[in-house]
């Protein structure tokens, strides 16, 4: 683990106590921790921008009495095999599923992998949380 280094920060003090509350909310116990996650996730968020190998989780809502879309689901899906590291289906009631979809490669190819999935007709709802593979955060 690298050394822990001390530094000032100046800002605006009603900024200073909309952040107090906004990490209160998410349960942080002190601003330190809170400003290494909000570093960490924009870290994360330029490994995306640069096309690196990341992991990600896809999640689809649809009504699987849709048979075209299910073949076109696992058609896209066996498209990407190499990037979906596992693949979990709940059934929701008699007629929604939800999936989860837990990515891993370059982050371009998961980015498409969502976006083709996400635009088949009759999806529900699609939702993208980007991740990472952890070796370049501390
Ligand atoms: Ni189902």
């Amino acid at each position: 683990m690298s050394k822990l280094v001390r530094f000032g920060v100046s800002l605006e003090e009603d900024l200073l106590m909309k952040f107090d509350s906004l990490i209160r909310r998410q349960k942080y116990t002190n601003r330190s921790e809170a400003l290494r996650d909000l570093i960490r996730n924009e870290l994360v968020k330029k490994e995306w921008m640069e096309n690196k190998e990341v992991t990600g989780v896809i999640t689809i809502v649809y009504d699987h009495h849709v048979r075209e879309l299910i073949n076109k689901m696992l058609d896209i899906q066996h498209d990407y095999y190499s990037h979906i590291l596992s693949n979990q289906h709940i059934h929701i009631d008699h007629h929604n599923c939800f999936e989860i979809i837990v990515t891993k490669g370059k982050s371009k190819e998961i980015e498409d992998l969502y976006r083709k999935l996400k635009s088949i007709k009759s999806v529900k709802h699609a939702g993208f949380m980007m991740a990472t593979q952890g070796k370049d955060l501390v």
